[in-house]
């Protein structure tokens, strides 16, 4: 075995051997060497309680020994053929998921990543509906790929050479900070009409296909209110244009109530992309959609490492354990502890904190003062001291002013806590700078 690199030599290393593009979240990291459930340790042993779950992927804990035992027993037994050749858990795993997915969502394409699973899941839209055009939403993350960066509205991470063609943005359903300047009560829905305006206006009016997601997760878990996907639906329908539910985040039971967060808003897309959460940290992802659909698209696709053994035997027991052990229940009972305790701090925060939001445990908290002003910098700082008090949480938003809570979902009311402890007390300095900066 290779030997362990003390930080400062990683650190080195890191900047040597790897593009400077792969950019890490603290200004003083460390070197982690060890996961267990939801804790991260680090080279000298400490422990960190990981809130952020290798960004909303370790959806049942690091190592998780239920897991782990699948994954090991499928290495050792068969790795690797290839999606031409006949294996079973990859015909498992696509069972699976047709048996939680909603409606008649029941034939699948296996990838390695969420990327993936949005590249594949446009493409089957565009062939099926036999048109070109696609819409997704500002402050969309939907991957990395030439198209799925195209798709993507936050400049962080758009293409810097000429974007993919065909795709064009309509406005979120972002309350607090409404493109519209309107609130929920009066605005009747001014995001969905501008979506019509969208395909009205942007395309030839028959696109192929909406995306987006039900909580935008890097965007800064910006979440839509209840009747905002059924009042796009309707559009949608009316323009004869499929649906794409990106449930790389939101996806099985992060939410707390459904297996698919879009489920939560009364909708039944016409395709759904998941990933992350569905393989624990193993590579995978995944397109579901209807026969109608995936029947139409039947030209040969190959996926070398797509579905592959190991990671589907690990993803239908990451499904078996979130059944098994109720994570669902779980998420939606202490990720409503956490956001009332989010919430408290908002109370003694009011010109730190601007939102609160999300569901079940992908949670979000904006922090700006009370014009709204994102508080970009502080938001790192609180990122870095809660890091330097052992709790590992994310960050996200176009303005880097959101933290992001997305733990695994069989974390504890303590652990709940023990954030919180930390969040008030990274806060509560936090406002003493401010204060002191007057
Ligand atoms: C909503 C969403 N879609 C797609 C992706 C891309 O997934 P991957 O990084 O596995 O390619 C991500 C990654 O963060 C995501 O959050």
């Amino acid at each position: 075995m290779t030997a362990q690199l003390n930080r400062e030599e990683l650190k080195k290393k890191r900047e040597k051997y790897l593009f400077p593009s792969v950019k890490q979240m603290y200004t003083d990291p460390p070197h982690f060497v060890k996961g267990k459930m939801q804790y991260l340790y680090d080279e000298t042993g400490r422990e960190y309680l990981d809130m952020f779950a290798g960004i909303v992927t370790v959806s049942v804990g690091h190592c998780n020994p239920k897991v782990l035992a699948k994954t090991v027993e499928q290495v050792q037994t068969l790795q690797h053929t290839s999606t031409v050749f006949m294996t079973q858990p990859m015909v498992d795993l696509a069972e699976k998921l047709a048996n939680i997915a909603p409606g008649n969502l029941s034939k699948s394409f296996i990838t390695n990543s969420g990327t993936e699973a949005n590249e594949a899941a446009i493409k089957v839209a565009r062939v099926s509906s036999g048109r070109n055009e696609v819409i997704a939403l500002r402050h969309s993350y939907h991957g990395e790929s030439h198209l799925a960066s195209t798709l993507t509205a936050n400049h962080h991470y758009r293409p810097e050479i000429m974007p993919a063609a065909g795709i064009v943005h309509a406005a979120n359903a972002y309350c607090y900070r409404c493109p519209f300047q309107k609130t929920p009560d009066s605005c009747n829905m001014e995001c969905v009409q501008d979506l019509e305006r969208t395909i009205q206006m942007q395309t030839s009016g028959k696109p192929a296909v909406f995306i987006a997601e039900p909580i935008q997760g890097v965007g800064g878990t910006i979440t839509p209110p209840d009747d905002y996907f059924i009042q796009v639906k309707k559009v949608l329908e009316q323009y004869g244009v499929l649906m794409i539910a990106d449930e790389v985040q939101t996806g099985v039971g992060r939410t707390g109530t459904h297996w698919f967060g879009i489920q939560s808003y009364g909708v039944t897309p016409d395709l759904i992309t998941m990933a992350k959460g569905l393989g624990n940290g193993l590579p995978i992802g995944a397109v579901i959609t209807t026969p109608e659909i995936a029947d139409k698209a039947a030209k040969q696709q190959i996926n070398t490492f797509g579905g592959n053994p190991v990671s589907a035997a690990t993803g239908c027991a990451v499904l078996d354990v979130i059944e098994e052990e109720n994570l669902m229940a779980n998420a939606k009972e202490v990720g409503g502890y956490i956001k009332a305790g989010m919430e408290d701090l908002q109370k003694h925060f009011p010109d730190l904190i601007g939102d609160v939001r999300g569901k079940g445990l992908m949670l979000g908290m904006e922090i700006a003062d009370k014009k709204k002003n994102p508080l970009s910098a502080e938001t790192a700082k609180i990122v870095e001291m809660a890091k330097d008090d052992g709790v590992v949480i994310g960050k996200g938003g176009v303005f880097g002013n959101v933290i992001r809570i997305k733990p695994a979902m069989n974390i504890t009311k303590d652990n709940a806590d023990q954030l919180l402890k930390v969040m008030k007390k990274a806060l509560e300095a936090t406002a003493k700078v401010g204060a002191a900066a007057k």
